[in-house]
């Protein structure tokens, strides 16, 4: 029996808990369809499938597992185990935190990106009218399963560098040696990812979670490279060429880190060590004069921004990030050119 399956099986013990609903897209449950069958003798288990990909974090995929759960008797007792990436986990937590007014759960991430954001903070939701995550709750876990890396070896590449970027931005948010051993990775492998990384990445979340648990203030550090981040993925998005999140977020930090150079706030140096990281992985697009004024005009839109300055993370150094940095809309033309 793996680690996380005794793990699992205890906590589960110690809860009394008797019913057990295990939610999965269809890719991870035909990757590991028997994966929590030990589990069945002393529980009883169900497995509810969703079809893989974004568009399932819908309404119509929460109806359905709503109406799954009531036709299988749940009671409030039963226990949900979201099993999959932050799509599982963002649509799974929601089903979990809304039916019969809340019921517990956990999650049990299996990409890169589950396992240090999304299965991690107590936001959850799905998405509506192409607009994201906005019908949603603040729900916390009962608990937090380890992470098994074993599951990244399975993941696409495309997947482990949508999750790698979000991983950079924590490595910027934290001491230096995380960034510098990022900085020693050729073309990156399931295998580089370190177990300590991983945690590192949780520990920071869950330090601006506890200081911030509703995302009021903050929290908001937490949007490091998401602001020039957003802009890429919407640009990109009108443009029919979709980009992945983490990957603009990974974009969005350099943008972001040669801006915080250009205005004074972060050593050259800096920017420069986050230029090279990004573009080992990343490929970095040239822009139109017409991109470069959407981009801006997207990041004009961002609700965080006040009195049509626009709103950054502040980043000083490696290790060095506070909320709010307002910036004039005209000085961020420079950093896409
Ligand atoms: N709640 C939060 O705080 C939070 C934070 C960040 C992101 N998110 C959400 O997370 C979602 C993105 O998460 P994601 O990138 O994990 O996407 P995802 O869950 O859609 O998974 C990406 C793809 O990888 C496949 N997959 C998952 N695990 C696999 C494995 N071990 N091997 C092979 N394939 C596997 C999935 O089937 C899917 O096709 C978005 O909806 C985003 O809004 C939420
Ligand atoms: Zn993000």
């Amino acid at each position: 029996m793996s680690v996380l399956v005794s793990e699992l099986q205890q906590q589960l013990r110690e809860r009394s808990v008797r019913k057990l609903v295990v939610i999965a897209d269809a890719t991870v449950s035909a990757l590991y369809p028997h994966y929590w069958d030990a589990l069945s003798p002393e529980f009883s288990t169900m497995l509810i499938e969703v079809p893989a990909g974004e568009a399932s974090k819908s309404i119509a995929q929460a109806e359905r597992l709503w109406r799954q759960l009531l036709d299988a008797q749940c009671d409030r007792q039963v226990f949900i185990l979201n099993f999959g990436g932050g799509m599982i986990c963002d649509l799974g937590g929601f089903v979990a935190a809304t039916y019969k007014r809340g019921v517990r759960f956990v999650n049990c991430p299996t990409t890169l990106l589950a396992m240090i954001d999304a299965a991690v903070g107590g936001k959850n939701g799905i998405n509506m009218q192409h607009v994201k995550n906005c019908i949603g709750a603040f729900s916390q876990p009962e608990f937090e399963m380890p992470c098994d890396l074993s599951f990244l070896l399975t993941l696409p590449e495309e997947e482990l560098l949508n999750g790698f970027g979000e991983m950079i931005k924590y490595a910027i948010m934290d001491a230096p040696s995380f960034f510098s051993e990022l900085e020693v990775i050729g073309h990156l492998t399931p295998k580089d990812i370190q177990p300590g990384w991983i945690d590192k990445c949780i520990s920071i979340k869950h330090e601006f979670v506890k200081r911030d648990p509703y995302d009021r203030h903050d929290r908001h550090v937490l949007n490091l490279g998401h602001t020039c981040g957003h802009a890429l993925e919407s640009l990109f998005a009108e443009e029919g060429r979709p980009v992945a999140h983490g990957e603009a977020v990974a974009l969005g930090l350099f943008y972001e880190s040669r801006l915080m150079a250009q205005i004074g706030n972060c050593p050259k140096e800096v920017a420069e060590r986050v230029e090279r990281l990004v573009r080992r992985h990343y490929c970095v697009p040239t822009f139109t004069e017409d991109e470069v004024r959407r981009l801006v005009d997207f990041m004009q839109q961002d609700k965080k921004n006040e009195r049509g300055r626009i709103n950054f993370v502040k980043l000083c150094g490696i290790g060095q990030v506070s909320p709010d940095c307002s910036v004039e809309p005209d000085l961020c033309n420079g950093i896409f050119r």
